[in-house]
């Protein structure tokens, strides 16, 4: 499949290379699907004139799929790596790790359709991009409550940073007792001939606050879950009393914290100095 007469792909698109093409499908490894015969391609009868301009345009659609997820795949590297930049900022101003790990994902094919067919929204390119704003996901995962907001105010401030929505879940909970801080962002992602804004759902919540949200996610999938009220009674229990032990874990932080004696000047930079020193992971 190069670019010479007859090939499937004709000059219009000199883009299209086999090395191109199988760099994009090649987590899927189904290049192979698309190398027809030679002798295939090379015949004039209409039907496989249409057969072959149809087959370009499923080609070009799969493209322009993989290429809008590399994108968002792109965006959650420009995140991620601002918040870990945050995180080590943190580390040398505060003596410690505000952010306890962070975890992403990319929506898979599957779940985009599913998603798309429960909210009654046509499959596109566009509208994916338009509609489905969790394509690009990253949680994070942080020690106490108000690391999360000195995180979330931090990112929002950088100025190529997009804010588009924000939903406090920990200000007030959803009725399950669910809890996190939703920021659905917009990041630029460079690329060597353009500039894209690209959408990232970025959760932030504690340690107690994903425990739960990660077993009620677990508990939600049995069906018969669904008709116990008192199930969801419980639930709501539990995600009060990790709220509890957050606040409570704060409270004791913050009380280490007041009855430390403040270090002298001379040690704030000695720290400063050794934290800086030590070699970037
Ligand atoms: P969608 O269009 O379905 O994404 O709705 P939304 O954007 O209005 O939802 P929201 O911002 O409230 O939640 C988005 C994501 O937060 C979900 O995909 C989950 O990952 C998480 N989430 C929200 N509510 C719950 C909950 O009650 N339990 C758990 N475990 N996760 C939740
Ligand atoms: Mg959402």
């Amino acid at each position: 499949m190069n670019n010479q007469e007859g090939s499937f792909y004709p000059e219009e698109n000199p883009d299209y290379s086999t090395e191109y093409i199988g760099s994009l499908l090649s987590d899927t490894s189904d290049l192979k699907n698309y190398d027809l015969p030679h002798e295939l391609i090379t015949l004039s009868d209409p039907i496989i004139q249409t057969a072959r301009s149809q087959a370009r345009e499923i080609l070009r659609s799969v493209i322009e799929y993989k290429e809008l997820m590399m994108m968002y795949k792109c965006a959650i590297k420009e995140v991620r790596t601002k918040l870990e930049i945050l995180d080590t900022e943190f580390e040398i101003r505060y003596k410690r790790n505000p952010i306890n790990f962070i975890d992403s994902r990319l929506k898979t094919t599957s779940s985009i359709i599913e998603k798309m067919k429960r909210k009654n929204i046509p499959f596109s390119i566009r509208n994916i991009e338009e509609y489905i704003n969790d394509v690009a996901g990253v949680r994070v995962i942080c020690s106490y409550t108000d690391d999360i907001y000195r995180i979330a105010d931090a990112l929002i401030q950088q100025d190529d940073i997009r804010l588009i929505e924000k939903k406090d879940y920990i200000t007030h909970p959803k009725p399950n007792g669910y809890r996190s801080l939703h920021l659905l962002i917009s990041v630029p992602v460079f690329f060597a001939e353009h500039k894209k804004h690209v959408k990232v759902e970025v959760q932030i919540r504690t340690i107690a606050m994903d425990s739960w949200a990660s077993l009620e996610h677990q508990l939600r999938y049995k069906q018969w879950v669904a008709e116990r009220p008192e199930i969801a009674e419980q639930l709501k229990e539990c995600a009060d009393l990790l709220s509890e032990v957050d606040s409570r874990m704060l409270g004791i932080r913050m009380m280490i914290e007041e009855n430390s004696s403040d270090p002298t000047e001379e040690e704030i930079m000695l720290e400063k100095l050794s934290r800086i020193d030590r070699p970037i992971e």
